[in-house]
């Protein structure tokens, strides 16, 4: 599998996916909040406060120049999507609202799907006049309304939810609750409507199985009888798939991140597990550390990455090589594919593949070299 990188402003990225008639299927982006920050990393860490260190990036951009720079970039992806994808956009508290009203310009308000809550961080003391803000939000939207790739990842129940759910215990020690075996609507002619072992459904309300399967049902001991005759289905704990998936996430971020604002890999995973399937193209066009990139391919899909930054590029490069993908310049794009074995050890902003390349700034992020060497025709 073949996936691609390009390193430099993600707008003439994109405009390049559309010429080339590429496509994707699931996008998520992490864009920079509008913080007015500079983004520094030293030797060995990533943070934002200290006043030393390589800048990361900058993210200075604000206000209307920040929104309408987002805006544009949002319809060169929307160009890109295939028509069963959906887009994760990761934003803070003081720009969501701004962010939404954009995405609905951009997809529609029916192709709104979720505002998700994600608990970045524990509690923090905070008393000027406002709660401790631990959480950011993650709005999700699709192409079309009723196509979408959609796998959700069950989650497994605690032990007080297992309590709570299933209260009862059988002979054998298996936790097991019961629930209604009939459901809301009159079915007059219909066998879900009549006695089945001379009880009859309540007044409004139909068997939820035909005869044959409530039969079959009771035969495997599956359904429970009241003492007033009653019959309850019983669902096992221990067949229970897990709880469905909700708008509230809780993913901290990593303490000692390689770069900053690097979002947590196991949030992502779940992001890309629900709405991609194996082999199809995952974007991320704010890449940073390439935490979506390297989830991506993990996971067996082919990722396309952006970002015009240098100290990004070259904590990608890094990723990369642990999970054993080689760069090679093709063009404007970085290809990564698997690295033969006999090449690993040639890795590096000197490659061979590379022999003439002079590291050149790519954009305002770049005072460093970036490792990338594309030619960049923007
Ligand atoms: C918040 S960080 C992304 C962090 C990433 N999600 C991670 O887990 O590491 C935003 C990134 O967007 C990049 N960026 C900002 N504007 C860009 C642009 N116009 N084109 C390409 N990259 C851009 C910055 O260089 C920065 O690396």
């Amino acid at each position: 599998m073949q996936h691609l990188f390009y390193p430099a402003d993600n707008l003439a990225g994109l405009r390049l996916l559309t010429q080339r008639g590429i496509t994707v299927d699931l996008v998520y982006i992490d864009p920079p909040f509008a913080t007015n920050n500079e983004f520094l990393v030293d030797t060995d860490r990533a943070n934002t406060i200290s006043a030393s260190g390589r800048l990361a990036y900058s993210d200075t951009t604000l206000g209307s120049e920040y929104l309408d720079a987002l805006r544009l970039r949002l319809l060169a992806i929307r160009k890109v999507m295939s028509p069963t994808g959906s887009i994760y956009v990761h934003i803070d508290i003081n720009m969501e609202h701004h962010v939404r009203f954009l995405m609905d310009k951009v997809f529609g308000p029916r192709n709104f799907r979720n505002s998700i809550t994600r608990i970045k961080s524990n509690p923090k003391n905070f008393d000027r006049y406002s709660y401790g803000n631990i959480k950011d939000t993650i709005l999700f939207y699709s192409v079309s309304p009723s196509r979408i790739t959609w796998n959700p990842q069950r989650t497994p129940l605690s032990e007080d939810d297992l309590k709570r759910l299933y209260p009862r215990v059988d002979a054998d020690g298996r936790r097991y609750t019961t629930t209604p075996l009939h459901a809301p609507g009159i079915t007059r002619d219909g066998p879900t409507g009549q006695r089945w072992r001379g009880v009859r459904p309540p007044r409004g309300r139909h068997w939820r199985y035909p005869p044959e399967r409530l039969q079959e049902l009771d035969d495997a001991g599956l359904i429970h009888w009241s003492a007033t005759g009653n019959p309850r289905k019983i669902n096992y704990a221990d067949q229970t798939k897990g709880k469905m998936p909700q708008d509230v996430w809780e993913y901290k971020d990593p303490q000692r991140p390689l770069y900053p604002t690097e979002k947590n890999a196991a949030m992502i995973e779940r992001v890309i597990l629900t709405s991609s399937n194996p082999g199809d193209t995952v974007l991320d066009c704010y890449a940073g550390s390439g935490t979506t990139l390297v989830e991506a391919a993990k996971l067996g899909r082919r990722f396309i990455g952006m970002d015009d930054a240098p100290e990004s590029h070259r904590v990608i490069r890094t990723r990369m090589e642990d999970i054993g993908l080689a760069p090679k310049t093709e063009g404007d794009f970085t290809l990564f594919e698997i690295a033969p074995s006999d090449r690993q050890s040639t890795l590096g902003c000197n490659h061979p593949q590379n022999p003439n390349s002079e590291p050149r700034p790519v954009s305002h992020n770049a005072i460093h070299p970036s490792p990338f060497h594309a030619t960049i025709s923007a």
